[in-house]
């Protein structure tokens, strides 16, 4: 069951506080951030280095564990759970690429973005279905039986973003996902956001380019562990985004080619 009813949100977060123990002092990546999230929204979260953008990505992934605070995805408490409840909420809910890909080198392209889905329980078959049309649809469907290793940067995070969307995800995460490009490649990836939020996706994204976020409905702006500001949307969710907005929305424009 992915779908999610807007009230419920995609995301909400509410008084997020982490702190780490560094060599000297205590660091506080987190002070106390609450951030909501609707269905089919594209947020762009900046701030300056060290502000806590990638503590609060990898706490909404459920990759660490706040002191305090709580995450709610789809409704579903991403907080006080196990280990392996956390995997299943990845797994469920979440799309994740990182600005260094962590790629599988020694597997093919197709095999990269068919593995999220075959560990997630789909059959082989439909989940190399949907591994080629994604790659299609991202510009690198010649590249399937390649292995990661010949493809440009641009390429790389493309499949990286193809792989996060292998399991229809509630919500992408992106950190930084243009931040290992040149221009021309930053601009492909932008384009290809635009387009996964056209189609209804939801996602949350940190960025330092101002070109990237512009891109973006919302700009949440952190400093010093909390959200300063969180510009109102100028580019309101897609319609599509309401109603039965929700994971299987980029499913659907994936399979009627629309993204
Ligand atoms: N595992 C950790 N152990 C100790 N300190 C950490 C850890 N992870 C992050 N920090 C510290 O927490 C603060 C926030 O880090 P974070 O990575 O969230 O910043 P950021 O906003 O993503 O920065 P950047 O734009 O440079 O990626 C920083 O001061 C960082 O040094
Ligand atoms: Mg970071």
């Amino acid at each position: 069951m992915t779908d999610i009813s807007p009230e419920r949100g995609a995301l909400a977060v509410t008084g997020l506080r982490k702190t780490f123990e560094a060599e000297n002092a205590p660091v506080r990546a987190l002070r106390g951030v609450d951030l909501t999230v609707s269905p089919g929204e594209f947020v762009a979260v900046m701030g300056p280095s060290g502000c806590g953008k990638s503590t609060l990505l990898n706490l909404v992934a459920g990759l660490d564990v706040p002191d305090e605070g709580t995450i709610t995805v789809a409704g579903e408490p991403v907080t006080g759970r196990t280990e392996d409840e956390l995997a299943r909420m990845r797994r469920k809910h979440m799309g994740i690429v990182f600005q260094f890909f962590n790629l599988l080198e020694g597997m093919t392209v197709l095999e990269n973005v068919v593995l999220p889905s075959v560990i997630a329980g789909r059959r082989r078959k439909m989940a190399e279905t949907r591994a080629r049309d994604l790659l299609d649809l991202l510009g690198i469907g010649d590249k399937a039986s390649s292995v990661p290793g010949v493809l440009s940067g641009g390429q790389r995070q493309r499949l990286a973003i193809a792989r996060a969307l292998a399991n229809e995800p509630t919500l992408l995460l992106a950190d930084e996902p243009t931040g290992a490009l040149d221009s021309a490649g930053g601009a492909e990836i932008i384009e290809l956001l635009r387009r996964l939020h056209a189609g209804g996706q939801t996602i949350i994204l940190v960025t330092h380019d101002p070109a990237v976020a512009e891109a973006a409905g919302r700009i949440v702006r952190m400093r010093d562990g909390r959200v300063v500001t969180s510009d109102p949307a100028s580019d309101p969710a897609p319609a599509s985004a309401s109603a039965s907005a929700s994971a299987s929305a980029s499913a659907s424009a994936f399979g009627s080619r629309t993204i």
